[in-house]
């Protein structure tokens, strides 16, 4: 399998047998099962992020070193991207230096502007829509602990943005029932549930609702992400009071199966999205799956730049 010379902007740029190559990669190269050549000459990832990061940021970082290669953070602000050139212009230049680009930034649509100027891979480190990065990791943790992802159950109780979006995607894609309960005007974009339903082909259920309980109900992996995401600090305190109710606790987390585990991507705010008891508790597989982004970083790395 190959994903040479793609880009990754979303889930749906790889198929369902892609997702299912990908996360079978990334279980080797975790076991140690497959090692990747090192290439001949030295790959250079660019690091183009307008959004704090550390899981993301370093597991790039790491993952292009385990492969031989490197990466090169080019900050917007020390870039002539902060002082106005366009986005056309820095794609077609970065692209004839780097092999591929890695962007962390707010709009879906600067993310596309990018991919149609550059010549190498593009791929999505999160933005306002998505953040299929992290999926990968996600249902690689949940592979980890179920020994079938086909027909499993999961909720997402919290704030529909792109860590639901994302997941949304991947779940339809991988044939996991996946319930999301958000406060109202909370909810993930109709466009993207709708694309999920396309995708599931009635393989499993895709259904958004407003109540955490009905959500976890039989759950056997419950996820959460933070009320506020980047860029959306000067609404916090609104959104602390309208996402009362939506707590990941040891009360709502009884509703799930008694085998049910928790995920969330981090950083968390204890207390808020979810208590410290659940975070630190024995179904948590939160520090697992933030393990997982190395080998879900390395995986798709080898797979665009054809290293495997
Ligand atoms: N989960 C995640 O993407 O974390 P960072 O923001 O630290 O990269
Ligand atoms: N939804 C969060 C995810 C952080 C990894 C954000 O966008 O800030």
């Amino acid at each position: 399998m190959t994903l040479s010379g793609r880009h990754f902007l979303g889930v749906e740029d790889c198929s369902c047998q892609e997702w299912l190559d990908l996360l079978q990669l990334a279980g080797a190269l975790k076991r140690g099962e497959t090692r990747l050549p090192t290439p001949g000459s030295v790959k250079v990832l660019g690091l183009l992020f307008s959004k704090p990061s550390t899981r993301t940021r370093v597991s790039f970082a790491v993952a292009m070193a385990r492969l031989g290669g490197q990466t090169m953070d080019l900050p917007p602000d020390s870039t002539q991207v902060g002082r106005g050139e366009s986005i056309a212009d820095t794609a077609r230049v970065l692209s004839s230096y780097v092999d591929a680009l890695a962007i962390r930034t707010f709009a879906q649509n600067d993310l596309e502007a990018y991919a149609q100027a550059s010549t190498v891979p593009v791929i999505n480190a999160l933005s306002d829509a998505e953040h299929p990065c992290q999926v990968i990791a996600d249902f690689l943790t949940l592979q980890e602990c179920f020994p079938d992802l086909n027909g499993l159950t999961m909720a997402y109780v919290g704030d529909g943005n792109n860590v639901a979006h994302s997941l949304l995607l991947a779940a339809a894609l991988l044939g996991v029932h996946l319930r999301v309960a958000t406060p109202r005007r909370y909810g993930p974009d109709p466009a993207v549930v709708q694309r999920a339903q396309r995708l599931s082909q009635g393989r499993c259920t895709v259904t958004v609702l407003h109540d955490p309980v009905e959500a976890c109900r039989g759950a056997q992996a419950v996820y959460t992400d933070v009320w506020s995401s980047m860029g959306q600090e000067a609404a916090a305190q609104q959104r602390r009071r309208d996402f009362s109710g939506y707590c990941l606790n040891a009360g709502l987390l009884a509703h799930a199966a008694p085998d049910a585990v928790v995920l969330h991507c981090l950083p968390a705010h204890r207390g808020e999205e979810i208590s410290n008891e659940v975070l630190e508790g024995s179904a948590s597989r939160v520090f697992l799956q933030a393990e997982n982004r190395l080998y879900g970083q390395q995986a798709l790395l080898a797979l665009l730049l054809d290293l495997v």
